[in-house]
């Protein structure tokens, strides 16, 4: 019921998570955190959110694409050139968790 409630959970439990399992394998409650954060405003992250802006793909939709497996993804991230995406200049952790948390948009 409590959205504000909601999302601090959200972010204690990256918190702890972050705490215990420190450069550890990909996490999607940080993944999700990122992209939130940094993604949200162009693309729909998840499938809660409502508006993300026009001819931009959601990430349910980028998971689902047969073209984009984790390799491609991460390349991407990594480096998105000759594209109309930023460069948001992601750690290699950042990149190994929003790859997570977008393979796991499947519908
Ligand atoms: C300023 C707007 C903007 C932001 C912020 C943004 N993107 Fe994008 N993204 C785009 C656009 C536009 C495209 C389509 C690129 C194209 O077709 O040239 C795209 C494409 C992508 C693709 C490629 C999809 C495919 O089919 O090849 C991935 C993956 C992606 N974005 C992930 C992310 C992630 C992860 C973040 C946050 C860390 C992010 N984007 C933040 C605008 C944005």
């Amino acid at each position: 019921m409590n959205k504000t409630r909601g999302l601090k959970g959200v972010v204690v439990a990256s918190f702890v998570l972050a705490l215990f399992d420190e450069g550890d394998a990909a996490d999607l409650i940080h993944g999700r955190d990122i992209a939130l954060r940094w993604c949200s405003q162009c693309h729909v992250v998840t499938s809660s959110q409502i508006i993300g802006s026009d001819s931009v793909p959601t990430f349910a939709q980028i998971s689902e694409s047969k073209r984009v497996d984790e390799t491609q993804l991460s390349n991407f991230l990594a480096d998105p050139q000759h594209s109309r995406m930023p460069n948001l200049a992601l750690t290699r952790a950042e990149i190994a968790d929003l790859t997570a948390y977008i393979k796991a948009q499947h519908r």
